[in-house]
């Protein structure tokens, strides 16, 4: 049987929550499955509540295919937005992304 990808979540303290997530489920959904702090989600993954924001390691936001216009809107609404600022909701899970690693935001907006 094919391994689930790893995907690790940093909480704000520094603690670390590697789990295994379903390839085409997302970054935001598995943080919900396993009871990570961090992301509400309030929409439940339609792109319009922002509150699934995400720091995105440096080493992976390249390897992520880009945000969609929609998606860019929305992270301006989100507390303390950065460049490697990402909706988890739109991050969906691949082999390729196995090991991936996402901070988890002081608030969400
Ligand atoms: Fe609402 Fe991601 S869950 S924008």
């Amino acid at each position: 049987a094919n391994q689930m990808p790893k995907v690790k979540y940093i909480a704000q303290d520094g603690t670390e929550h590697p789990v295994d997530v379903e390839i085409g489920s997302s970054v935001m959904q598995g943080a919900l499955d396993n009871m990570i702090d961090g992301i509400e989600a309030e929409c439940g993954g339609f792109c319009s509540c922002a509150t699934c924001h995400c720091y995105v390691d440096e080493t992976w936001f390249d390897k992520l295919s880009e945000a969609s216009d929609a998606e860019k809107e929305m992270l301006e609404f989100t507390f303390d937005p950065r460049p490697n600022s990402r909706l988890s909701c739109q991050i969906i899970v691949t082999d390729e992304l196995d090991g991936l690693i996402v901070r988890l935001p002081e608030e969400q907006s």
